[in-house]
C-alpha cells in the first residue's frame, strides 16, 4: 500500500510511525508532505519516509491520502489536493470537526473516511473512532481499520455525527486526565510535599487504580465505595466534590469540547 500524509505534526507522525513499526507500509511508499521547513528537515534527517514540502502530482500515485493538518489549514490544502486527486484514491481525515460531506464537496471526491484519534496513539495506545462515507466499500473500511489498529484501538461508528462527541470525550480526553493529575499533584504540594514526591504519589495511585478498575468485576460505584468508608476521609473528599459540582463541571467541559468541534465545521 502507498500512503501520503499531508501535515506531519504530532498526529500525522504518530500514525506514520505506527504504520512503519508494523510493516503496513514501507518508507519508500510513505510520502510525507510537511509545509513547516524545520519539521520537514527533521523528518528528512530521520529518514522517516519520502519527505516533500508541497502537494504535487506525486500524491495522485498513492492508494491512501491522510489529512492531518489543523482544520483551519484545510481550505488551502483542499484547493491544492483537488487538482491532483485521482478517482479511486481513499482519503482518511483525522481533522477535528470537518464533516465527510464538506470534504467530499471541497475535493469533488466521494471516498472519504473520517477518524478521531488521540495522542496515546504516539505509543500505540490510542483510541480512535471512525466513520465512512456510504460510497466507501467494506474492503476499504477494513484496510483503514487495520491501519488504525496499529496506533491502538479502533471503533467504527455508523453515525458520523457522534464523531464530535468522540472528539470531546476521547480526542481531548488525555488533556482531562493530565489536568486531573496536575490538580492532585498541586494539592500534594499545597499540603507540604515537594513536587517530585507529590507526582510519585499521584501517578502511581492513578496507574494502580487504572489496573484495579480494568481487572476488577466491581462497578465504578462499587470501587468508589470500597475506598470511601462511612464517615471517613474519602467520604469527606467526595462530599466536597459533590458540593462544588466537580463531576458536573467535568461533564460541562466535555460538552464544550464537543460543541467546539461542531463549531469548527462551520
Ligand atoms: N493533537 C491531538 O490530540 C489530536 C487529536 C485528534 C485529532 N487531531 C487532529 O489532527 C490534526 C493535526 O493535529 P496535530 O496536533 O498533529 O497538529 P500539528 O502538530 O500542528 O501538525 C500539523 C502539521 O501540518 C503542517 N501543515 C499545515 N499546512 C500544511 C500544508 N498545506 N501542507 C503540508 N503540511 C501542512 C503544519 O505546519 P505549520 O506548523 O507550519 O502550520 C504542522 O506541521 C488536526 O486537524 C487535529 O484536529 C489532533
Amino acid at each position: 500500500m502507498k500512503i501520503a500524509i499531508i501535515g506531519c505534526g504530532n498526529m500525522g507522525m504518530a500514525f506514520a510511525n505506527s504504520f512503519i513499526q508494523y510493516n503496513l507500509v514501507s518508507k519508500e511508499d510513505l510520502l510525507l508532505i510537511e509545509k513547516n521547513k524545520e519539521r520537514g528537515d527533521i523528518l528528512q534527517e530521520q529518514k522517516a519516509g519520502v519527505v516533500v514540502d508541497t502537494i504535487s502530482e506525486r500524491v495522485g500515485g498513492v492508494d491512501l491520502i491522510i489529512l492531518s493538518v489543523k482544520p483551519q489549514d484545510y481550505p488551502s490544502v483542499s484547493s491544492e489536493l483537488a487538482k491532483v486527486i485521482q478517482p479511486g484514491q481513499l482519503i482518511l481525515s483525522i481533522m477535528a470537526g470537518i464533516p465527510i460531506a464538506q470534504i467530499q464537496l471541497s475535493l469533488g471526491h466521494a471516498l472519504i473516511i473520517r477518524a478521531m484519534p488521540n495522542t496515546p496513539a504516539l505509543l500505540g495506545m490510542g483510541m480512535t473512532a471512525f466513520a465512512a462515507a456510504g460510497t466507501v466499500g467494506l474492503s476499504d473500511i477494513r484496510k483503514v481499520e487495520n491501519l488504525i489498529n496499529s496506533t491502538g484501538r479502533a471503533v467504527f461508528l455508523e453515525d458520523e455525527s457522534l464523531l464530535d462527541a468522540v472528539t470531546g470525550l476521547s480526542g481531548s480526553g488525555p488533556a482531562y486526565f493530565f489536568y486531573l493529575i496536575k490538580s492532585m499533584i498541586d494539592a500534594g504540594v499545597a499540603m507540604g510535599f515537594d513536587a517530585a514526591m507529590s507526582a510519585l504519589l499521584v501517578k502511581q495511585t492513578m496507574l494502580g487504580s487504572y489496573h484495579l478498575m480494568q481487572t476488577s468485576d466491581k462497578s465504578l460505584d462499587e470501587l468508589i465505595q470500597a475506598v470511601a468508608s462511612k464517615g471517613g476521609t474519602t467520604e469527606a473528599a467526595l462530599k466536597t466534590f459533590g458540593e462544588l459540582g466537580v463531576g458536573t463541571g467535568l461533564q460541562q467541559g466535555i460538552f464544550a469540547a464537543r460543541d467546539r468541534a461542531v463549531e469548527l465545521a462551520k
